[in-house]
């Protein structure tokens, strides 16, 4: 019990069959024959599933469905229909129906359906899919949740209901702060293997020679650093799942073995020669289009379609733009928290900048500005000055034309630093040349790791440093 179902449908015969057909099930019933009964139920039951007749009195079930989902936009709603239209059946989905059913029903089949709708709506709860940002709760915003309620998003959240139980291996695309590596996490949380490990291994952050011992360990004496056995991460996640990031950056030579690996889920330490066996759930990401790494021989097509029996592609935050306002709030909520602030909103003039920003780094630099505006806000609203030295940083960078800077920087801070020369002269007599050069080499460090997560490797790849002078400069200049 807990879980619960509201049929609604004036015809009481099928009420009535209905009922009995779910009676021995583990839900509570609600049946309704009103479609405004019908709505006040879900306002105060949040029911997790309703079965909708779409041909009621007074409203179309298309119509209530759409009231139904601004009450309740988690609710998962199967219309049911006495004539079969593409048409309807697309409107329905269209306002976020989570399927649709002809007459005369098929038991069998509507209790499947059922039974899926309540899995998507049990994980879209879990997951904290979350229609209104006060929905949003205290202890959620202490973990990482992932949430979002735009068409883009609940398609995701479906078939995250749909596959995370099986053990298909799952390819997750889409650009750099889409949320990847959360989602992964969502798919692990959510299948059977969520009470064994779940392991992240990036493979762009080790040397290609070390990958295949990182993956599958290697013998004592295997070569000259291995003075003793170690386990890989394949059998360290044994009966789990294993995050493969940044796939696409995987060497042809390793992308050969991993697909042996796939295809006998056994394999060899490194050096060794007993045969290990394992039950490693596979799921990749990468910011790359793996479809034009295969036609540019870079990534082998066998493994590609192995890895994808599951594919996910995550949407930028520009083409769901109904997320935002949600997202600021949820990251709004937690960065108060973590800095013991009260800060209750965003001004409009404030919202409207963050609204009309691209963000090209997607919610990662959602996360960031709001993190940063939230340590700068005075008051206990966000303006939008706590977030003008982002915005207009950009914008600086925008008015210039960086294809013909070439790789000469100088006109773009030099138009930066204009406006600002006579105030920081003021502020650094004969400290100017120190102070700024510092202060640009802590910036670029800082965007460096924010755009890899914090990983230090990749952060000195991009740069064109040695992980050493990273390391030197992250301790020099505090950074966390
Ligand atoms: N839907 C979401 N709801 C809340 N937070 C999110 C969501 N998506 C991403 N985030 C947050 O944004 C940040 C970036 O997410 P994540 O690391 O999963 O992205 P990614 O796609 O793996 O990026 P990259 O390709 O750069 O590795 C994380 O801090 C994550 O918690
Ligand atoms: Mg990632």
């Amino acid at each position: 019990m807990g879980n619960k179902l509201l049929i609604v449908d004036d015809d009481h015969l099928i009420l009535k069959m209905l009922e009995d057909s779910f009676a021995g099930d583990e839900f509570e019933l609600f049946l309704e024959k009103d479609v405004d009964a019908a709505l006040r139920r879900i306002m105060s039951d949040r029911p997790n599933v309703a079965i909708l007749d779409i041909c009621m009195p007074k409203k179309s079930g298309l119509e209530v469905l759409q009231e139904a989902k601004k009450i309740d936009p988690g609710l998962a709603v199967i219309i049911t229909t006495g004539f079969s239209s593409t048409q309807n059946a697309i409107e329905a989905m269209k306002r976020g129906a989570y399927d649709y059913l002809t007459k005369p029903l098929d038991l069998h089949k509507l209790k499947s359906v059922v039974n899926k709708a309540l899995e998507c709506n049990l994980l879209n709860r879990k997951v904290h899919y979350a229609g209104r940002p006060e929905q949003i709760t205290e202890a959620e915003t202490a973990e990482d949740i992932m949430i979002g309620s735009s068409p883009e998003m609940i398609e995701i959240w479906k078939m995250v209901g749909q596959v995370a139980d099986s053990d298909a291996a799952v390819l997750i695309q889409g650009e750099s702060g889409t949320g990847k590596e959360l989602l992964a996490r969502a798919i692990y949380n959510n299948s059977r293997r969520k009470n064994r490990p779940f392991l992240a291994v990036n493979c762009a952050a080790i040397p290609e020679n070390l990958l295949e011992s990182e993956l599958f360990g290697h013998e004592k004496g295997a070569f000259t650093d291995a003075h003793a056995r170690r386990i890989g991460k394949f059998e360290q996640c044994n009966g789990g799942t294993i995050f493969l990031d940044e796939i696409g950056e995987m060497s042809l030579a390793n992308q050969g073995k991993l697909l042996r690996v796939l295809e006998g889920q056994e394999f060899q330490r490194v050096g060794g020669n007993e045969t290990v066996k394992v039950d490693v759930r596979v799921v990749t990401a990468t910011n790359r289009s793996l479809v034009n790494s295969v036609k540019e021989k870079q990534f082998r097509i066998d493994l590609f379609y192995r890895l994808r029996v599951v594919s996910f592609f995550l949407p930028s935050l520009r083409d769901r733009h109904e997320d935002i306002p949600l997202l600021i709030n949820l990251f709004l909520k937690k960065f108060s928290k973590k800095y013991g602030k009260n800060i209750k909103g965003v001004a409009p003039e404030a919202k409207e900048l963050l609204l009309a920003n691209p963000w090209e780094g997607n919610i990662r630099e959602l996360k960031n500005v709001i993190n940063s505006a939230v340590v700068f806000c005075k008051g206990d609203i966000l303006l939008a000055e706590d977030f003008s030295s982002f915005l207009q940083a950009r914008s600086g960078f925008r008015e210039i034309d960086l294809e013909t800077a070439g790789d000469d920087y100088c006109a773009v801070f030099g138009k930066m630093l204009e406006p600002l020369f006579d105030t920081i002269c003021h502020k650094n007599n004969g400290m100017v040349y120190e102070n700024i050069n510092m202060g640009l080499e802590k910036a670029l460090i800082r965007m460096a790791l924010g755009k890899h997560n914090n990983n230090q490797v990749l952060a000195a790849k991009l740069l064109g440093i040695s992980r050493n002078t990273l390391r030197d400069r992250i301790e020099r200049y505090n950074i966390a």
